[in-house]
């Protein structure tokens, strides 16, 4: 069997910052049941110092959630972690995730502090939260952007100081898949205690790399990744669940598996969609309107000869009822007799080819060419008995 890799889902925390899609508690905990029943390790519930209701749905999720780990998210800061811990009093199993930015612009411009000052605040932080909670996991903000040499260092403090899990955020979304796995390698091989954690990734997509950054990092040793419902979050968005579970699925040669019950995955999207009011770009992997869609003649009449000459994943798998033959312009013969078979009309040969004509023309003046256009065309070629 191998590795198992820990599904962090953050689409209540950084998700949520997107501008129109908050949710009020009742709308997070339906989400947060979602969540637990598609199998999530970790909920991210929410920074619970930001708002008091960003409190009241931690406390509310905390106890109306019973498998995951509930994480509350906190700066560097005491009174964060204590409002985060006092957030979590209801949770079966909290988590605190505290952490501090690392990159020469975070130290310099952001915090104005120095690379000792910002160790020796990370390590207070991780201490402070230990108070509370066993489970403390530090995040090193633009880890992607930060100097190794001390990013090892700063991780093997916060490793020392009791972090169980070290998060290496590409906060801005820079890396590319071998800069960001190149990191997590740097720190397998250069953080002496780097076993005693689990390393996270946690990617952001500026340049559209999220998820082959993740990918990457966990072809390189990370064993905890942090993602979001239909990828989204802060600007370009986060790491897509859907897209990482199921690249794990599809190539083995990923070394891990997850606990994600895929055939949720289609559902799920959905309700986070709706409840958040953010569509989902049609042509989203996985989770798109047209992600299991097929519309040009050749891969139509290639899909209906055998399902995998143009799908790698069964529909199913993910909880899309079947793929669709969309009918357009570019429809061969084959996705129309699929279609009229479906209605019970059975054409072969030359009646097939002038109905396939006139389909043509129809196509060329109509986006959309559902089964009422289709009689019609029929009714012109076929007499009664026909049908
Ligand atoms: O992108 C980021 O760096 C974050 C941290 C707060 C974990 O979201
Ligand atoms: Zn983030």
């Amino acid at each position: 069997m191998s590795e198992k890799l820990w599904i962090f889902d953050t689409t209540l925390r950084d998700g949520e910052q997107v501008p129109g899609c908050q949710l009020n508690t009742q709308e997070k905990i339906v989400v947060a049941k979602a969540l637990e029943a598609l199998g999530v390790d970790i909920i991210e519930a929410g920074f619970p110092i930001s708002s008091p209701g960003d409190f009241n749905s931690v406390v509310e999720i905390s106890k109306a959630v019973s498998d995951p780990i509930i994480c509350a998210l906190s700066r560097a800061v005491e009174k964060d972690i204590e409002v985060a811990a006092a957030a979590l009093k209801y949770a079966k199993k909290g988590r605190i995730h505290t952490g501090i930015g690392v990159s020469p612009y975070h130290i310099q411009y952001k915090l104005r502090s120095t690379p000792e000052n910002i160790i020796e605040r990370g390590v207070k932080a991780v201490k402070f939260a230990k108070r509370f909670v066993e489970d403390v996991e530090f995040y090193a903000e633009d880890a992607g952007r930060a100097e190794l040499p001390f990013l090892a260092r700063i991780i093997e403090e916060a490793i020392k100081a009791g972090a169980t899990v070290v998060n290496i955020p590409d906060t801005t979304g820079y890396c590319l898949p071998e800069q960001y796995g190149a990191i997590i390698r740097y720190l397998k091989e250069n953080v002496s205690n780097i076993d005693k954690a689990i390393i996270s990734t946690h990617c952001h997509n500026d340049l559209g790399m999220a998820t082959a950054n993740t990918i990457s990092g966990i072809q390189n040793g990370a064993r905890q990744a942090e993602l979001t419902i239909n990828g989204i979050g802060e600007r370009a968005g986060n790491t897509s669940l859907e897209e990482v579970v199921m690249a794990i699925k599809c190539h083995q040669s990923i070394p891990v598996h997850t606990d994600i019950k895929t055939e949720k995955i289609y559902g799920t999207s959905r309700l986070i969609s709706k409840l958040m009011n953010m569509p989902v770009q049609p042509n989203k992997a996985i989770v798109g309107r047209n992600a299991f869609a097929h519309s040009s003649g050749i891969h139509q009449d290639g899909v209906l000869k055998h399902r995998e000459n143009y799908e790698i994943i069964d529909p199913k798998e993910v909880g899309v009822h079947e793929s669709s033959i969309v009918l357009t312009a570019r429809s061969g013969r084959a996705a129309l007799k699929h279609h009229l078979d479906n209605l019970g009309v059975e054409l072969e040969g030359e009646d097939l080819n002038k109905v396939y004509e006139d389909f043509l023309v129809l196509a060329d003046s109509k986006r959309d060419i559902g089964p009422k256009d289709l009689l019609e065309l029929v009714g012109k070629y076929m007499d009664e008995s026909s049908f």
